[in-house]
């Protein structure tokens, strides 16, 4: 299975938004943090920032929405033109209702756990979400360590994606590197967002390609 590399604008330099997306254009994804400073303690952007970086992105855009009451907010990320809204299950009053919406609007629906979240009250409701986002770090902010104990769900999350025949998605999100892609792989992840490794590294692109390869050759035949 092909590995989606998606790096994450949060480890960019927010004053040169643009170019720093420019620098990413060989990944599959440009992964976009919003956080509204209640969902986590940390804020970034919003729709009118959001907007504009859509349309100058030369790769789609996954969002991701740390956000409270996504129900409200979601779908209009949806209509700026990302290509992958995922919103927080923890957040969220009516997650079925929200990603059908989503998808109606054109946009993949992406279901997101935090790292105490179990997945197993989603497993049913797969069909209704095309990526499940395990998150491998307590979200809120950029460069922290990946927590090991959340590879056992990546793999029960993977296990029942393969049992259902649907083909729904699984990323891993927070301090994946070069030193933890392949377990999260191996575990059954096929996205990978990567924000402090790719824009601290000495060459963008060339780190690209190295977590690309590092995660095709560890990923389990699912
Ligand atoms: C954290 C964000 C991540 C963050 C990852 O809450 O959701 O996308 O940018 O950063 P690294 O890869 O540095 O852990
Ligand atoms: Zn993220």
């Amino acid at each position: 299975m092909a590995a989606l590399i998606a790096p994450s604008i949060l480890s960019a330099d927010f004053a040169n938004l643009e170019r720093d997306l420019n620098a990413i254009e060989t990944a599959d994804y440009a992964h976009v943090d919003v956080m509204d400073n209640h969902f986590v303690p940390n804020l970034t952007l919003g729709l009118p920032v959001f907007e504009r970086l859509a349309q100058v992105s030369p790769v789609p855009i996954d969002a991701h929405l740390m956000i409270e009451d996504p129900d409200r907010w979601a779908p209009a990320y949806a209509e700026a033109g990302a290509a992958s809204v995922t919103f927080h299950a923890e957040a969220a009053a009516a997650p079925v209702r929200l990603a059908r919406e989503l998808r109606r609007l054109g946009a993949r629906a992406g279901l997101a756990l935090r790292p105490a979240t179990p997945v197993e009250p989603f497993l049913d409701l797969l069909a209704e979400v095309d990526m499940i986002l395990v998150m491998t770090v307590e979200p809120g902010f950029g460069g922290q360590s990946f927590i090991e104990g959340t590879l056992p769900k990546i793999r029960r999350a993977r296990e029942a994606v393969s049992g259902s025949g649907l083909d729904v998605w699984i990323q891993v999100d927070g301090g994946v590197s070069r030193s933890t892609i392949e377990r999260a792989a191996e575990a059954g992840a096929n996205v990978f967002v990567a924000g402090s490794a790719v824009y601290g590294a000495e060459s963008v692109p060339d780190e690209i390609q190295a977590l690309r390869e590092l995660a095709e050759a560890s990923a389990h035949a699912h």
